[in-house]
């Protein structure tokens, strides 16, 4: 029921908060994740970590290797499932599979999974749904908790995938002793996460006056960053893609200038999401590239990073969290968007919620 919310979708981004709590209370005791032990032991004795999803759960997963990466030292690599399926990788010897599916049906994922069974390699599936093809199939199963998620446009589950993949992380690196990992204040971290969503959320009629203004006629806009920024960013531009029917475009800051940046004309709306220290700087000098070639420009960034005119700012978070709330500006600048199109934003045109067909 989605009670005084016009549609789902706000009020599954609404519920974000709500959601990253949740997960506080079923995964940790104390200040620990506690994850089942034989999940832990066969994760840690695999070599690498193959990270499978379609769509927003794609796009969970490359924040997700991030944080393999970073806080268990594990190689991890990130696959589209419908690429997957038909053309694998070489794979390493010990590999570990992690299929990241709300629905836990998607029909692509699912194809990968029988493959992996077929080899015995151990895996897990990260879910909204209990009991699902690919939770029952897999040899773990983590759950989002998030709540059924019902507009199409994915939003909590997002978050709630990242949230999940931020334990399972922290919790391997604790099991293999990796002092990043050990040094991970994740449980206050997500509380912060939690209040710094409200926040945004908050917000609203500044962002939909925001989307009103730079969104509503273009046909075409882009989003950008760096690293974990420009992750994001895949996700930004598909929620706008698919609701509001502007052909956006995520795309890594650098890259702009080595072609793209041919398609900015007067008035293309250019996002730029800038989170991290390092990349700060470059992403906003592309920015101002842009700028130059007529974009209407607008910034996401982090309070500690943040400018005068930057147009919208989110708290500060770990440096590995910081997608739980970019994202979240990006969520209601396409749901204002297509709102302000009178589109149906719940049930955009050409698609399903969940893809059982391949
Ligand atoms: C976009 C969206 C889709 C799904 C994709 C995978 O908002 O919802 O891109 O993320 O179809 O679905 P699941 O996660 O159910 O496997």
């Amino acid at each position: 029921d989605k009670g005084a919310y016009p549609f789902y979708m706000l009020k599954e981004v609404d519920e974000q908060p709500a959601v990253m709590r949740k997960l506080v209370q079923k995964y940790f005791k104390d200040d620990q994740p506690q994850l089942d032990e034989k999940l832990l032991q066969d994760m840690a004795d695999a070599d690498h970590i193959y990270i499978v999803g379609a769509g927003t759960s794609y796009h969970a997963g490359l924040i997700g290797a991030r944080m393999f990466e970073r806080l268990t030292k594990t190689p991890t690599t990130v696959h589209i499932s419908s690429e997957f399926a038909y053309e694998q990788p070489l794979l390493s010897n010990k590999p570990f599979f992690i299929f990241l599916s709300q629905s836990g049906e998607t029909a692509d994922s699912r194809e990968v999974l029988v493959h992996v069974n077929e080899h015995h390699w151990p895996s897990l599936t990260i879910t909204n749904v209990d009991k699902s093809t690919l939770s029952r199939e897999a040899t773990y199963t983590l759950l989002l908790y998030a709540g059924p998620e019902i507009a199409v446009a994915s939003t909590k589950a997002y978050t709630a995938q990242i949230a999940v993949e931020a334990i399972l992380a922290k919790a391997l690196g604790e099991f293999k002793q990796i002092p990043e990992a050990q040094d991970f204040a994740l449980k206050q971290q997500l509380g912060i996460v939690a209040n710094g969503m409200q926040a945004i959320t908050d917000s609203k009629d500044k962002i939909e006056s925001l989307a009103a203004h730079y969104l509503s006629k273009p046909r075409n806009a882009f989003y950008i960053g760096r690293g974990i920024d420009w992750s994001v960013s895949l996700e930004a531009a598909l929620k706008l893609k698919e609701i509001s029917y502007v052909q956006a475009e995520g795309f890594a800051s650098g890259e702009l200038k080595h072609g793209t940046i041919a398609l900015i004309e007067k008035n293309t709306p250019v996002i730029g999401i800038v989170t991290q220290d390092r990349t700060a700087g470059l992403t906003r000098s592309n920015l101002e590239e842009t700028e130059a070639r007529g974009a209407n420009t607008l910034t996401i960034a982090a309070r500690h990073l943040a400018k005068e005119d930057d147009t919208i700012v989110i708290p500060d978070v770990d440096p590995l969290l910081t997608p739980l709330l970019s994202v979240l500006p990006a969520q209601l600048l396409a749901y204002y968007t297509s709102l302000g199109k009178g589109l149906d934003v719940d049930k955009p045109r050409n698609l399903a919620k969940s893809v059982t067909v391949q």
